[in-house]
């Protein structure tokens, strides 16, 4: 299957970081086999289904194809102007599923954006930070066992994926307390920024915007050669000289659109996901 939306190709591009992407004909189907609870490590991606009861099968035929342990179905559907017929929409939420419209944003122009005050701007690179990345998380999501389980797979991964050279996390610290971050993976045809989160009482200060436009700035500075993050270093430097940044955001996300689009990021395409999420523990 060729998938169109930049949206869904460059998920499948982090997909395959931690797990696997595999092209079934008339689907992608992505796995995270150690991350079993991991959504969006776990899905197929389908062409829009052009009738309710097509639309139907698929969530069934992902429900099947989903690793052991994975108790949500997750269809992300290749849909670049975002519309899917009204019937179709109308049939996958009858099967339980929310239905969600993605956004890729890029930005082509130099990222700049003021460090506000008393706030240090800098890449992880003692293992603390990832420990610090669970306390941020855990306080911007639902606190569940549930979600603990899942951010400390989660998180550890991203630990594991740093190490290899293949993504690279910054973030806003205050007095030594992480209070933003994001990461950015490399891709053969852009950036892929992820996980852009600010602590609750942080927000409306210009730390997330800071944060992006630290990688930026770092992306634009090729081969620094600083080998403070073990292998890969030079690696994702040299990946990341030039690229284009590309990142994600939920349609209904008012605030962190309007944040990209301060920074100058425009509305590239669009890609919709169907998720039966599983009785929340
Ligand atoms: C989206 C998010 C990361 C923004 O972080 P932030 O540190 O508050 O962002 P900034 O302060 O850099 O915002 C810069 C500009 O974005 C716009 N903006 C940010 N939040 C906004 C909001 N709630 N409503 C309207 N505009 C907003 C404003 O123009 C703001 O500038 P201003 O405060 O001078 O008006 C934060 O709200 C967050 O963590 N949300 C929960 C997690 C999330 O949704 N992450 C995004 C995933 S794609």
């Amino acid at each position: 299957m060729d998938v169109s939306s930049l949206a869904l190709r460059t998920d499948l591009a982090v997909a395959a970081l931690d797990g696997t992407v595999v092209d079934r004909g008339d689907h992608v189907a992505v796995a995270t086999p150690d991350q079993p609870d991991f959504y969006w490590g776990n899905y197929l991606v389908i062409a829009p289904p052009t009738t309710p009861s097509t639309a139907t099968a698929w969530l069934t035929r992902a429900a099947a194809a989903h690793c052991a342990g994975a108790a949500h179905v997750a269809v992300a559907i290749d849909a670049p102007d975002g519309a899917l017929a009204p019937a179709v929409t109308a049939a996958l939420r009858a099967g339980g599923a929310t239905v969600e419209t993605m956004i890729a944003m890029t930005c082509d122009q130099p990222l700049a954006a003021p460090v506000p005050a008393g706030v240090e701007l800098r890449r992880f690179d003692r293992p603390a930070d990832w420990d610090a990345l669970f306390a941020l998380s855990i306080s911007i999501d639902p606190d569940t066992p549930a979600m603990r389980r899942f951010l400390t797979r989660r998180i550890a991964a991203r630990a594991r994926a740093a190490a290899r050279g293949e993504v690279r996390w910054w973030g806003a610290f205050v007095d030594g307390a992480l209070v933003a971050s994001a990461g950015v993976v490399p891709l053969a045809d852009g950036a892929r920024y992820q996980d852009v989160q600010t602590h609750a009482a942080w927000r409306r200060r210009g730390v997330a915007s800071a944060v992006l436009a630290a990688i930026a700035q770092e992306a634009r500075s090729a081969g620094d050669g600083d080998e403070r993050l073990g292998g890969g270093t030079a690696k994702i430097q040299n990946s990341l000289a030039g690229a284009r940044l590309v990142l994600v955001v939920g349609e209904d996300n008012a605030a962190a659109r309007a944040a990209y689009q301060r920074l100058g990021f425009v509305e590239r395409d669009r890609a919709v996901l169907a998720l039966v999420a599983p009785p929340q523990t």
